[in-house]
């Protein structure tokens, strides 16, 4: 019997991604539960979501992150406080101190609207991403979750979702499209997580039974 997950949601945005794994947790599909939601924008749905669904919230405020050895010392505060055994960046827009990546290495999912390694790194989010795709004119885009390391959108890539791109897309529809694929990609890599079912074969992480 493999042990149940407590997982922790980081988002800074909508939080269409945390509802998608919240979701399938309601189903029964996923082996685990959201202990903690921390979110850096008080305006942020998720939030609301959250604290409607009687999940603890975390809210982190600006002067907070932008001193690294506080922010680091109330990260780790609080995931202790919660025996983290997964944590899922779903949108959320700031920096993950070092030594929490070292510390939780290879528990550290994220969410990538592009086909990685395309269209990653720092300044690529959100719009940004399918703006670029846009002008790019390439045939395809999509969605990656890859384990986060210490570079931005750098980290193993674990699973990757492709979609077309047609002649009449904009920018806005690409969204539309990829954030459409994130709602499954996401909660399923979280189940297989959560079942012990991602493991590293020749340095490379793998969905076994896949
Ligand atoms: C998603 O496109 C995700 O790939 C990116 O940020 C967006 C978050 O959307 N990292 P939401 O807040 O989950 O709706």
């Amino acid at each position: 019997m493999v042990k149940s997950k407590n997982i922790v949601v980081f988002a800074s945005g909508t939080g269409s991604n945390f509802t998608a794994i919240h979701k399938c947790i309601d189903d029964g599909k996923i082996n685990g539960r959201i202990v903690l939601l921390v979110s850096n924008n008080p305006r942020s749905k998720s939030i609301d979501f959250a604290r409607s669904n009687r999940i603890k919230t975390s809210i982190i405020n600006k002067d907070l992150i932008s001193d690294l050895a506080q922010y680091e010392d109330f990260l780790f505060k609080e995931l202790e406080s919660v025996n983290a055994d997964l944590i899922v960046l779903a949108g959320y827009l700031k920096m993950i101190p070092i030594n929490i990546i070292s510390e939780y290495k290879n528990k550290i999912l994220n969410i990538h609207p592009s086909l990685l390694p395309k269209f990653g790194g720092k300044g690529f989010y959100g719009m940004r991403v399918h703006e670029a795709v846009f002008k790019s004119k390439e045939v395809f885009t999509g969605a990656t979750v890859h384990f986060v390391d210490e570079i931005y959108d750098n980290g193993p890539i674990i699973l990757q979702k492709k979609v077309k791109i047609s002649p009449d897309d904009s920018p806005e529809t690409i969204a539309k499209k990829v954030l459409d694929i994130e709602h499954r990609l996401l909660p399923y890599v979280v189940q297989k997580f959560c079942l012990d079912k991602i493991v590293f074969k020749n340095k490379k992480p793998i969905i076994t039974g896949e």
